[in-house]
């Protein structure tokens, strides 16, 4: 059989510095020391790794196609602002990188780290989807997560989305520290959010080391579970459709970007900490944090085989029992008495409470030793 050319037409970038450090956050991330100066680096950074980049398509013959999806993440993205868009605009037609006719074009934005000639500039070079790091609209939840924001920020940054008219989503956390002591109200928060007619809501239970700060201030996980589904009962009671274990979409909403990495596409990705995946080569990489250098692994077909299903039944690209044995249907049956999964022939795919428990049904999947 011929080989089929190989393309990539998604890309993601990190930028990699904040105003703050939020204290429950695990990304790779840093205070810039002279936010010109550390810019410039990062400009560096990035030029020298797109010859990296380059040999691993060839090696493994890729090439890239018009994008489809570009996702700028972070990091405080909407800090780069003007000089952020000048030097990709730049830098896509000094690499022919085009954009496809609908690109969905994300920037993740912070509340107070943006400015309107930023946006206005990013969006000039096709930026239509923005999402908003909320976590909460609780003033005290967000003095316990360290936010550098205040709740007005917030608003002044919804009331430019809603005026303008932007496809944005926005995100939030359960699970924050005190939030039963204080019977965090997160039912109302979203009432507020609504409002603004965001286009989608990600909402993810926070995960932190033991040594947080608050580890011991954390809520149970019967007040997690309650809040989770109540959150997930409430937002598809209001249009938004549960289609990934954390993102709840309006029609035709739902993020293509990270579709791709539910489906198991390739998905290029350049910048410090990024990570990279080439889908039929079954190569996934990693860039270092201080040099434009990349680790690789190799995933097997088997290893491959289990992520994909892995990452399909986390959303709603759902699951094909035919990719497995026999064995899986009883499971399914299981599953499905239990009501964690709906079925539609051959498919099956997870309702809002089979995704708040995904690691255990993962742990009964791989238990069956199918591969
Ligand atoms: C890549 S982060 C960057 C967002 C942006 N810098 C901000 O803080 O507003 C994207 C989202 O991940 C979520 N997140 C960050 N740390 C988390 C954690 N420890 N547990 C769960 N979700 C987390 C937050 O909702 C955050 O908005
Ligand atoms: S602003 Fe976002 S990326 Fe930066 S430290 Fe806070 S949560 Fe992490």
């Amino acid at each position: 059989m011929p080989n089929l050319p190989k393309i990539i037409d998604s890309l993601y970038i990190h930028f990699p510095y904040c105003r703050h450090l939020c204290n429950y956050c695990d990304f790779y991330k840093k205070i810039p020391d002279n936010i010109e100066t550390d810019v410039h680096q990062f400009h560096s950074y990035l030029e020298q790794s797109f010859e990296v980049h380059q040999n691993l398509m060839e090696t493994h013959g890729y090439s890239w196609a018009p994008l489809t999806t570009v996702y700028i993440g972070g990091g405080t993205p909407s800090l780069w602002g003007s000089a952020g868009s000048t030097f990709l605009k730049q830098y896509f037609e000094k690499h022919q990188l085009k954009l496809a006719d609908n690109c969905e074009f994300t920037i993740e934005v912070n509340p107070g780290g943006w400015t309107e000639e930023g946006m206005s500039s990013w969006r000039s070079i096709g930026a239509n989807r923005f999402s908003l790091g909320v976590q909460s609209l609780d003033k005290n939840m967000i003095e316990f997560l360290d936010r550098v924001h205040t709740i007005d920020d917030v608003f002044e940054t919804l009331d430019y989305f809603h005026k303008n008219d932007l496809n944005f989503s926005m995100d939030f956390m359960l699970g924050l520290p005190s939030s039963e002591k204080f019977n965090r109200d997160i039912i109302g928060e979203l009432k507020q959010a609504l409002q603004f007619e965001p286009d989608h809501f990600s909402v993810y239970i926070l995960t932190v080391k033991e040594n947080y700060k608050f580890f011991k201030n954390l809520p149970s996980e019967e007040w997690i579970e309650k809040e989770f589904l109540e959150v997930a009962t409430f937002l598809k009671d209001q249009g938004y459709k549960h289609y990934e274990v954390s993102n709840f979409a309006k029609t035709g909403r739902r993020s293509q970007h990270n579709l791709n990495y539910w489906k198991s596409h390739s998905v290029a990705a350049l910048g410090p900490s990024a990570t990279g995946f080439l889908s039929e080569a079954k190569v996934r990489y990693k860039w270092a944090t201080l040099k434009p250098e990349m680790t690789l692994e190799h995933l097997t077909d088997n290893e491959f085989k289990l992520e994909r299903a892995y990452m399909a039944l986390r959303s709603d690209v759902g699951l094909n029992l035919k990719d497995f044995p026999d064995a899986i249907s009883e499971l399914a049956e299981k599953w499905s008495d239990k009501g964690y999964i709906t079925r539609s022939g051959e498919m099956i795919y997870l309702t809002s409470q089979g995704y708040l428990l995904i690691d255990s049904l993962m742990g009964d999947l791989f238990s069956l030793k199918l591969l």
